[in-house]
């Protein structure tokens, strides 16, 4: 890296100008491997919740698992959590432990019952990463517990499954950390703020990012025209 490089911030320059999957921005891999943490937290445990397409199961493969993490995800599809299990083991570069737990973000059942099943079988936990969503359930579409799908998916399980687990996170020798895979919105993010002043005490941190631009199966719901005016969109376009 060049001296001018900030440390706080040693990525910024190489997204001064995106263009397109593959070019000179950061990858997982090269940021674990720059940090030296390949293999480095074996005796970590980490929970990564709606891992079978997507953001999060290139998090699971190619950083959190690379690290020697014991990784669990969380799943509501047995043949695609299997697939995902398969894909984080085909590609990480250690081959540790991953273990799936099943987990419907839309009912507040399921989510209490995967915070039991985790805790049955985990002593211990060191980062929950809140990912997995989904965008405009539309009107009339409802989670299980009545609550509008889009909030109850992206909101409430995150929510739910962060206080159940929370104080599981508390560990002196290691600070813990709660990561909200948000968007821009996470400059808004007041439960990030809140359980990190509230949290912070018990060595628990709470960290919220947007992971900018990503093709994924979030944007299934949108129409082949809106897809062709994303990707003609100068910015968008060599964005994502
Ligand atoms: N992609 C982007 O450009 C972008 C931009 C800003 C923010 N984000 C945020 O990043 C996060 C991940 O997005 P992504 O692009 O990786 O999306 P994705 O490819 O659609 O993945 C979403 C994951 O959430 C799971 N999920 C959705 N609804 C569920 C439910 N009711 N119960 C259980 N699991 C459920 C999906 O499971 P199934 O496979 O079973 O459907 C999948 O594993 C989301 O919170 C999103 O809002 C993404």
């Amino acid at each position: 890296m060049s001296s001018s490089v900030n440390s706080f911030n040693p990525y910024a320059h190489v997204h001064d100008n995106p263009q397109r999957p593959g070019d000179q921005r950061s990858t997982a891999p090269q940021v674990v491997r720059d940090n030296d943490r390949i293999g480095v937290f074996t005796d970590k445990v980490v929970l990564v919740m709606g891992v079978t397409s997507g953001i999060s199961m290139e998090t699971a493969a190619k950083g959190l698992h690379a690290t020697g993490t014991h990784v669990y995800i969380t799943a509501r599809n047995k043949e695609k959590a299997k697939k995902t299990v398969e894909y984080i083991m085909n590609i990480s570069e250690r081959k540790g432990r991953v273990d799936v737990i099943e987990m419907v973000m839309d009912s507040l059942e399921s989510v209490k019952s995967t915070a039991k099943d985790f805790l049955g079988k985990s002593g211990k936990l060191n980062i929950l990463v809140n990912n997995g969503g989904m965008y405009h359930g539309g009107p009339e579409s409802g989670s299980k517990d009545g609550f509008e799908m889009q909030f109850a998916v992206n909101h409430l399980a995150h929510f739910a499954l962060t206080a159940l687990l929370l104080t599981k996170s508390s560990n002196s020798q290691f600070n813990s950390r709660v990561v909200f895979v948000s968007s821009s919105s996470h400059r808004h993010s007041s439960t990030t703020n809140h359980i990190d002043r509230l949290y912070r005490n018990q060595s628990v941190h709470a960290l919220s990012l947007n992971p900018g631009g990503v093709w994924s199966e979030l944007q299934k719901v949108a129409t082949p025209e809106q897809i062709k005016v994303w990707k003609e969109d100068k910015a968008i376009g060599l964005l994502m």
